[in-house]
């Protein structure tokens, strides 16, 4: 099975991918993961794509689709992976179409998390409180909503007009949104 999850920035897509992957015995993708993971290593492209993620921009469609087209010829994604952070933008949904055309592969659901915007911005401040994550600071997790809002919100519509989207309250427990999800799927 291959899985999109889309949502705001906090609206809880690396909690329930981490969930649904063993639930589902599959691969979790997260794009955000594998930059900060380049960040981390200091390889040319972590050095090119911090200071965007830190002012809460996307980093450029050229490369994040290099570094997904490598995970998706990794062998462990055969039984089938969750994309989180993937596609951000139209241009994005688009490429990601033709690499999976060229890997005779297709998404199965697309599913967005629908949450408050207030808690979104608590769920963040809490995560900067405990994990200090370098784009959690108010001010960018607000640009970071204004580029969901302007940007990633038509991916849905996206996969809306071709009849794989549902849309998932995110809002209550963990768990609850968890059942949630594998209902829809
Ligand atoms: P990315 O890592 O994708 O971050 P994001 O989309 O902003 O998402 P978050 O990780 O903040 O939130 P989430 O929805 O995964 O929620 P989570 O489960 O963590 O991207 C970071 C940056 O990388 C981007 O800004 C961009 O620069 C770059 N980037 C990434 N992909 C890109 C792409 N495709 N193109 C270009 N640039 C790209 O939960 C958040 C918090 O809430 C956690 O602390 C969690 O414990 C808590 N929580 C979760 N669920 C609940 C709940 N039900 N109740 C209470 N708390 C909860």
């Amino acid at each position: 099975m291959r899985l999109v999850l889309l949502g705001p920035p906090g609206s809880g897509k690396g909690t329930q991918a981490a969930l649904l992957k063993d639930r589902l015995n599959i691969v979790h993708i997260s794009t955000g993961d594998l930059l900060r993971a380049a960040v981390a290593a200091g390889t040319e492209l972590g050095k090119i794509a911090k200071a965007t993620m830190d002012a809460g921009e996307l980093v450029s469609d050229e490369l994040v689709l290099q570094l997904l087209e490598d995970r998706l010829n990794e062998p462990d994604v055969a039984n089938g992976y969750i994309l989180d952070g993937y596609p951000r933008n139209l241009a994005q949904a688009q490429a990601l179409d033709e690499l999976l055309a060229r890997l005779n592969q297709n998404i199965d659901h697309a599913l967005a998390l629908i949450v408050d915007e207030e808690q979104i911005v608590a769920r963040l401040a809490q995560r900067a409180a405990e994990q200090g994550r370098s784009d959690d600071s108010e001010s960018v997790v607000r640009h970071r909503l204004h580029v969901y809002a302007e940007q990633t919100a038509p991916v849905v519509n996206y996969y809306e007009d071709k009849g794989i989207l549902t849309a998932i309250d995110g809002m209550g427990s963990i768990d609850e949104i968890n059942q949630r999800l594998c209902d829809a799927i």
